[in-house]
Formats: C-alpha cells, sequence, structure tokens
C-alpha cells in the first residue's frame, strides 16, 4: 500500500504531467497560428507523451491499491513572443519537472518505497532526454536567429516528428 503522503505526491505529479500535456498542446495552437506547422506538430506530439506520462501515474497508483484524485488543470499561457521565447519555456518547464521527479523519488527513498522508487526511475531517465531535447531546439533557434530560411528548415525538420507509443501496451500502457 501506498502512505497517504505517497499516494498525494503521485497524485501531484499526475496533475503536473497533464499540465505538462496541456502547455504543449496551447503551444501547438500557438505555432499552427503563426504558420509554423512542424513546430505545431512538434508540439502536439509531445502533448501525447505528456498525457502517456499522466496515465502512468494513473496506472500505478491503482495498481498499488491506491486513489487517483484528479485535481484542477492550471490554464496554460496561449500567446509567446517568438519561437524562441516558447522554447525558453519548454526548456524551463522540462528543468522544473525534473525537480518534481527527483524530489518525488526521494521521498520514496526515504520511506522506504522502493517499488515507487523504481517506477519513478524510467521519469528520471525521460526527463534526461526531455531537457535534451528541449534545449537542442533552443540552442538551434538561438543559431537560427531572424534567419527566415533557418527558421522554415527548423520546421520542416520538427515536421517529421511521429509519436511513439509504449512498446505494445497502447498510450495508456504501463511500460
Ligand atoms: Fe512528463
Ligand atoms: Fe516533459
Amino acid at each position: 500500500m501506498l502512505t497517504p503522503d505517497m499516494q498525494q505526491r503521485l497524485n501531484n505529479q499526475l496533475n503536473a504531467e497533464l499540465y505538462s500535456s496541456y502547455l504543449y498542446l496551447s503551444m501547438s495552437a500557438y505555432f499552427e497560428s503563426a504558420d509554423l506547422g512542424g513546430f505545431a506538430n512538434w508540439m502536439r506530439v509531445q502533448a501525447r507523451e505528456e498525457l502517456m506520462h499522466a496515465m502512468k501515474f494513473f496506472d500505478y497508483v491503482n495498481s498499488r491499491g491506491g486513489r487517483v484524485a484528479l485535481q484542477p488543470i492550471e490554464g496554460p499561457a496561449t500567446e509567446w513572443k517568438s519561437p524562441t521565447d516558447a522554447f525558453e519555456e519548454v526548456y524551463g518547464h522540462e528543468q522544473k519537472v525534473t525537480g518534481l521527479i527527483n524530489a518525488l523519488a526521494s521521498s520514496a527513498v526515504a520511506e522506504s518505497d522502493h517499488a515507487t522508487n523504481s517506477f519513478l526511475q524510467w521519469f528520471v531517465n525521460e526527463q534526461v532526454e526531455e531537457e535534451e531535447s528541449a534545449n537542442r531546439i533552443l540552442r538551434n533557434l538561438k543559431l537560427v536567429g531572424s534567419d527566415g530560411t533557418g527558421l522554415l528548415m527548423l520546421d520542416r525538420e520538427l515536421s517529421q516528428r511521429v509519436f511513439t507509443p509504449p512498446a505494445a501496451e497502447g498510450e495508456a500502457g504501463a511500460a
């Protein structure tokens, strides 16, 4: 069984993952409005990944006999000054989420909740990738600067991203 404290922390993280999904979906709408369909696609895929993260917490709390309690999801911003401005927020947000995951893992260790700590290791590794990909795109945007051709080339690259569901278990799988 999860302790009440751990159950609350996991529910909070479920909410943070849903907020991440909402934020990136909002950014997808922003990029659509800026005629950058590749960026919009990248954000749309990112929003689905975050929803998958939320479902991992949903499934994990249930599998431990806990109770999922959904909370209100904060409203994300709807406008950004530029693609660089949006990706500054993505990178900052992912760094913040890494901090949340690390704090959660530390509390699992402190409680000797080894199952939860083990579950969280997937997220520890995932955050390394999340920060790296956000930072790479941010650095590319800074290189491109005000060069429209460079921005369109980057947009074309980001149009290639496809959502990959976790191995054979569907989007809500516990893989
Ligand atoms: Fe996430
Ligand atoms: Fe993320």
